[in-house]
């Protein structure tokens, strides 16, 4: 078997491995059977306590790998780093023969000598007669030993050469899986920061939802509105748009709700003397009424997730025939939902009582929406709220009716 071509075959699949420990007891297993050594065994960089371990010893005088260590400052790795005093590397790599004729045939300073003897050591101890280092980017991540060829011969500097690419290659893998596992930690990190702000930012709008509500509250009380007005606003809205056949599955639901609840939040920067005023508003008074829309909507604005909210606040007291305020839209430029507003709204405005006027019968209410069909109201909008009333809700008018005006009540509205 030509196992050089194998070595390249294994050096170019190699960046497929996901798991890097998986990836070199491989080239461990390969080498030392491929090759056919004594051994072949990998050395790899504990980041945290800053020295070298084995991870993986192949052969039959494979190497006890969890009895050894060896520390970051050894000169076996400090030569690999290209740290040593004196060149004692070889094409990149360490072979005891050529560390044998440093000691016998060069001179060189005792110091340097004390070193080429430790490594000496070590590589004997390893049963080592050669070590390839693992380099990315100038960090040493780690090192392949190699013990002796089973046929005793010396490697050749092809074989040397692909076992240089391997452990580069292997480099490559282990620091690419170190990113992988980085990113994914951060990517963790920021799933986990994303859902507290998100959590926090619900609570949020939910909190700021209340407020509107008791603001809405207040505002009904300062409009002297009866008790119960928005509620009823509420049952009639919802009722009107299920009788459409609008679809108020989930969210939708909640948006038509809280504009029912809210649309006339903005009156709450209206002065009372104009609130409350009895007689008909003056042409100014008007104008500082009419702003109410505007200002509801602004209001609003911070409830991000109803943002449709705002904008159907914003429209409440738009026409179908685009006469209406603030800004004169007309027929489907108005959400549907403004215009249930506008709808229940008026006919539970007319038919209520307040401290300075009876509320009017509901023939006139009756009267005053289907009259106001297809000019103030959309006429669908109408078309559904008098099938809910005559259908679901006339029997409780009527008995309001009865409340209020007694038993002629509706008969004497009638003949006016
Ligand atoms: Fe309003």
């Amino acid at each position: 078997m030509n196992y050089q071509e194998v070595l390249k075959n294994a050096a170019r699949s190699m960046v497929r491995f996901k798991n890097p420990h998986h990836l070199l007891r491989m080239i461990a297993r390969f080498i030392a059977k491929e090759v056919h050594l004594t051994h072949a065994s990998i050395l790899l960089h504990d980041s945290v306590r800053n020295r070298y371990i084995f991870i993986d010893s192949k052969g039959e005088l494979k190497i006890p790998v969890r009895l050894i260590r060896v520390d970051a400052d050894h000169p076996l790795i400090r030569c690999l780093q290209g740290k040593c005093e004196v060149r004692i590397l070889k094409k990149d790599v360490l072979s005891l023969r050529h560390l044998d004729d440093i000691l016998n045939h060069f001179h060189t300073s005792p110091v340097s000598k004390l070193e080429v003897q430790k490594i000496i050591d070590l590589m004997k101890a390893l049963k080592a007669s050669l070590c390839v280092p693992s380099i990315y980017r100038g960090e040493l991540l780690g090192v392949l030993i190699l013990g002796t060829k089973r046929s005793g011969g010396d490697f050749t500097d092809e074989e040397i050469s692909h076992f240089q690419t391997l452990a580069h290659d292997a480099a490559m893998t282990i620091k690419t899986a170190a990113y992988q596992m980085e990113l994914l930690e951060r990517n963790k990190q920021l799933e986990e920061q994303v859902t507290e702000i998100t959590r926090l930012r619900k609570k949020e709008q939910e909190t700021y939802y209340q407020i509107m509500l008791s603001l809405a509250e207040e505002v009904r009380e300062k409009d002297d509105s009866t008790f119960g007005h928005l509620a009823a606003v509420e049952k009639l809205g919802v009722m009107t748009a299920e009788e459409m056949g609008m679809d108020l599955n989930g969210k939708k639901r909640d948006v038509l709700i809280a504009g029912l609840r809210l649309h006339d939040i903005g009156k709450i920067g209206i002065p009372d003397a104009i609130l409350k005023k009895e007689d008909s508003l003056n042409q100014e008074e008007w104008v500082i009424m009419k702003q109410h829309a505007a200002k509801g909507a602004k209001i609003l604005a911070p409830l991000a997730d109803f943002k449709e909210v705002a904008e159907i606040v914003h429209c409440h007291h738009e026409f179908y025939d685009g006469k209406g305020y603030p800004r004169g839209l007309k027929g489907d430029q108005i959400p549907i939902e403004s215009a249930i507003i506008s709808v229940v709204d008026a006919f539970h405005a007319m038919v209520s009582e307040r401290c300075y006027k009876k509320g009017y019968p509901l023939e006139f209410a009756i009267h005053e929406l289907e009259s106001n069909s297809g000019r103030q109201f959309h006429p669908k909008v109408v078309e559904a709220f008098m099938s809910v009333l005559k259908t679901k809700m006339l029997g409780y008018y009527e008995a309001r009716m009865h409340e209020i005006h007694g038993n002629n009540a509706i008969h004497e509205r009638k003949a006016s």
